[in-house]
């Protein structure tokens, strides 16, 4: 009688160890092949999404935002404003899209329709619509970005700015 007591408390001390241990492990081991299961980190894509090439009219530049959804190890970040860029569409449907910072020292560019120009506050830097430099002290012409379109959606190559 004192040896089948021994033996079942034996057992059920067995079990009651036997979760325990399982339930420390299971998340320690979620945790370590996570990563293999799932994507952990995106929003490092090269070319964004802003927008439909018919959203762009023709010949006059049109500032939009850069948005783009990025997680890290541990943030997902929805609908995170990047910046925005001047984007103009040519006749031909080619885009070219220039960068909002002004080349000299970074301040916002804006277009000015009743000149045609794009005009920088800060030390009145000229451009014209091709982004080159006309007057003011910037080093160089704006600052743009490669594009694509793709099923009538235009891209930007955010990252790599030229
Ligand atoms: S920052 Fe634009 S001209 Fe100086």
């Amino acid at each position: 009688m004192e040896k089948s007591r021994r033996s079942f408390l034996k057992i059920i001390s067995n079990i009651l160890g036997g979760t325990l241990v399982a339930g420390i492990l299971a998340p320690i081991i979620g945790l370590i092949i996570h990563p293999w299961l799932k994507e952990t980190v995106y929003g490092t894509e090269d070319f964004i999404g802003i927008g439909k090439l018919d959203d762009f009219p023709v010949g006059i530049p049109k500032k939009v935002a850069v948005t783009s959804s990025k997680m890290d190890a541990w943030n997902i970040f929805e609908g995170l404003v990047m910046g925005s860029v001047w984007v103009i569409r040519q006749k031909d449907d080619s885009l070219k899209v220039f960068s909002t910072n002004c080349p000299h020292l970074g301040c916002g560019i804006d277009w000015a329709n009743d000149v045609s120009r794009f005009l920088c506050p800060c030390h009145e830097g000229v451009f014209d619509v091709n982004g080159k430099t006309i007057s003011g002290p910037a080093p160089r012409g704006m600052y743009s970005y490669r594009t694509k379109v793709e099923n009538n959606t235009v891209f930007v190559d955010y990252k790599n700015i030229t």
